[in-house]
């Protein structure tokens, strides 16, 4: 079988051509990385998880009419997508202080917020991605104004979305982030969700608990972080009760 091309290698995941123009197969990998790569480890079964639990979000965004990149799973670690230009922003939502926001406003983790709070960071590894204002976005031409009401009006309904699917499974979303991607249909263009959903990527406590249920597992050493996003996974149903956590054997 002829080797699939490589086009892009992040930490979490790699991108490979997909079989048609315009598509792109995402592999989850099991690598897990915390404070910009300077924490790493391989988190048996993450990928496999993260795989699953993105198509869970993605597919319910596109039920209640959110565009997304996503196409199809292809199996364990793998699913199909949309090729898009990624806007060079990562996009934060949320609900409750925590992580970068509470240190910086000096706010005790878990204070609920008046209301939802969207903050822009520029996609720039080498910087640590900082915070930056839609004044940046908008002098160095990194998204339109009509780009910024679109990605806002995305990010809402992708808060309210998550919120209420969690929250019926006991799960509080505190905070998460997206990316969005650029694809053009003819002459004109649309922004839809890409990259991915997932604990990596969101803030996760149950409600009762408050145990942690995310990537602060492995950021702050809480234990197993495979058990965690595998309960996030049972709650919702993307695993059956009483699955034991997914192992690489079991990738086809
Ligand atoms: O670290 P901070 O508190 O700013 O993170 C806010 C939210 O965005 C968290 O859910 C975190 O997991 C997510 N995030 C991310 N990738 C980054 C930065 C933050 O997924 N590069």
């Amino acid at each position: 079988m002829a080797r699939r091309k490589k086009i892009y290698e992040g930490k979490a995941k790699t991108l490979y051509e997909g079989p048609e123009p315009g598509t792109i197969v995402q592999y989850f990998k099991d690598d897990a990385t915390a404070f910009n790569a300077e924490k790493k480890a391989v988190i048996e079964g993450k990928g496999v998880l993260n795989n699953f639990l993105s198509e869970y979000f993605m597919t319910g965004l596109t039920n209640i009419g959110v565009p997304t990149h996503f196409l199809k799973r292809i199996n364990m670690r793998e699913q199909l997508v949309r090729s898009c230009e990624i806007v060079p922003l990562e996009v934060i939502v949320r609900n409750y202080a925590a992580g970068t926001m509470a240190k910086r406003l000096g706010l005790e983790e878990g204070t609920q917020l008046p209301r939802p709070i969207v903050e822009y960071c520029l996609k720039d590894d080498a910087l640590g991605d900082p915070l930056v204002t839609e004044e940046h976005i908008a002098a160095f031409g990194w998204a339109s104004q009509q780009d910024m009401d679109d990605i806002l009006s995305l990010a809402l309904r992708v808060n309210d979305f998550m919120s209420g699917v969690l929250y019926g499974v006991g799960i509080r979303l505190v905070d998460f982030k997206i990316e969005i991607g650029r694809i053009y249909d003819g002459d004109f263009q649309r922004l839809i969700v890409a990259d991915e959903i997932s604990p990596d990527s969101c803030r996760l406590w149950d409600i009762e608990t408050g145990q942690k249920l995310d990537k602060d597992v492995f950021r702050r050493d809480l234990g197993s972080l495979t058990d965690a996003y595998t309960e996030v996974a049972k709650r919702l149903g993307v695993l059956p009760k009483g699955a034991t956590p997914i192992r690489p054997t079991l990738i086809n």
